[in-house]
């Protein structure tokens, strides 16, 4: 579209005259018409206001401060859904929160990949095992992960049961964030068993003694979480990537207060770095909806491809409204990044920058198994400050496929998890994720990041000096 043209008008389901990739070859159309209508017709899992909080909590974050700590599964799972792994993911966020808040001295906006992070995109549409070539595995709300003919078809009522799955973790979260869980008095409580001797684990305990002592000096005047909210609950958010339209749409219900259209499936919604083609239906999609989106950038994007996409998705440069989630590799960041940030800087558009280290550093260990060397996942952070830091921008946030139970998927980390210790305890259905020990690992590196960029802030200019 050239920069004079205004764009076809809007509607929920305008991305169905558009281009599309990554969709599932679904065999029975009116079967999967009937599974959208109905989901048409359940309530919404989020509400409008909620996604227009969580946009001003980005804006601050993109006019510099604070921090986005965005992560999860690459892709949650009907068979893991279980109330003790969402509370361990829950708890190692709320680790990683606070190692964040307190060593990098920075507010922290949390956003789960949690409740609706189901369908994938893939990079070839089938996969051979033994001589054998099956459709690939799509994510649970598409097909199953099973190697077999018959759980690789497309079945539209997993929809159903994906958005069963995301009100019910949505419900448990919601309990967590309010009921007491995520209290700062319990802060040493939401230590991990198996990471409480490790290196991680330690540091932590150092850590959350140092704030419990901080609460009691705190009560002592009169501060406690009773009388406190802000100390005994916290706001948390959900994200997922809008790959899946037809369930996207069914969940886009035009708010009342506002009569803005949003996506009800999320607070935030972000486009893969596969489906990003502006003339495509994706970028249709996102471009109608108020919620914040997410933008994946990987090193086929340019500086002008990522300008025609801003002026799409953000079109009147509303702050907090686009976060670019950069995932370069960890030997491209240099190479990429600075190129972007300067057109987005000289085209003055607003955005937020995070940076996703997990998704350019996925390599195949001589064992077969697909993993992700945590030193490259470091490596990538870094690079990502360091660039910020040289082009006087701010680093505004991380994503980052985690979990709380102790797997054995990233190699590397403290604990030193080797090609062969891969099977060990390697789940995931779908990308290598970082383990407790290791998630929060990566949160104390990016807290010392944070408070170099804090006390270069705090720093007073050469010239005050001399006057
Ligand atoms: C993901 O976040 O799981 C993903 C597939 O990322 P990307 O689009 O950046 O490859
Ligand atoms: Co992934």
């Amino acid at each position: 579209m050239a920069a004079h043209q205004t764009p076809d008008k809007w509607s929920p389901d305008s991305w169905r005259k558009k281009p599309i990739l990554q969709v599932p070859d679904y065999p029975d159309a009116a079967a999967l018409a009937d599974v959208e209508s109905k989901l048409a017709t359940y309530p919404p899992l989020v509400f409008a206001g909620e996604a227009r909080d969580l946009k001003k909590s980005l804006a601050t974050i993109a006019s510099g401060h604070g921090f986005l700590l965005q992560g999860g599964d690459c892709a949650e799972s009907f068979l893991e859904h279980r109330a003790d792994n969402i509370r361990d993911f829950f708890r190692v966020f709320l680790q990683m929160a606070v190692v964040l808040t307190y060593a990098g001295g920075q507010p922290v906006v949390k956003v789960g990949r949690i409740a609706g992070q189901f369908a994938k995109p893939r990079s070839s549409p089938t996969e051979k095992k033994d001589g054998q070539e099956l459709p690939s595995y799509r994510g649970d709300i598409i097909n199953g992960p099973e190697f077999t003919s018959l759980a690789r078809i497309p079945d539209p009522n997993r929809q159903i049961e994906a958005y069963r799955q995301s009100a019910a973790t949505l419900n448990l979260i919601r309990a967590f964030a309010t009921g007491g869980y995520a209290d700062l008095e319990r802060v040493h409580q939401w230590n991990m068993g198996f990471v409480q001797d490790s290196p991680q684990g330690h540091r932590y305990q150092e850590l959350a003694d140092r704030i419990a002592e901080t609460m009691s000096f705190m009560r002592a005047c009169g501060i406690t979480s009773e009388n406190t909210p802000q100390l005994r609950a916290t706001n948390f958010y959900t994200s997922h990537e809008a790959l899946l339209l037809g369930y996207e749409e069914a969940l886009t219900r035009r708010d009342s207060t506002s009569g803005d259209w949003y996506a009800t499936s999320g607070h935030m919604i972000w486009i893969g770095d596969r489906t990003r083609q502006p003339d495509h239906a994706h970028i249709e999609y996102c471009r109608g909806i108020k919620n914040p989106i997410g933008l994946k950038c990987g090193p086929t994007l340019d500086a002008d491809g990522l300008l025609r996409l801003i002026d799409l998705i953000n079109p009147k440069d509303e702050p907090g409204r686009l976060t670019l989630i950069c995932r370069f590799g960890f030997d491209k960041v240099e190479a990429h990044l600075p190129k972007l940030i300067r057109a987005v800087k000289k085209a003055g558009r607003n955005v937020l920058w995070s940076c996703d280290p997990m998704h350019g550093n996925t390599i195949s260990a001589a064992t077969g198994y697909k993993t992700r060397p945590f030193d490259r996942i470091l490596k990538e952070s870094l690079s990502f400050f360091e660039v910020h830091r040289a082009e006087g921008t701010h680093a505004g946030g991380i994503h980052i496929e985690m979990t709380g139970q102790n797997v054995t998927e990233c190699t590397g980390g403290a604990t030193a998890i080797s090609d062969q210790d891969l099977s060990d305890r390697y789940h995931t259905h779908c990308d290598p994720r970082l383990n407790a020990d290791q998630a929060l690992e990566l949160a104390f590196l990016v807290a010392e990041q944070l408070k170099k960029e804090r006390d270069a802030d705090a720093k007073p200019e050469p010239k005050t000096l001399i006057a």
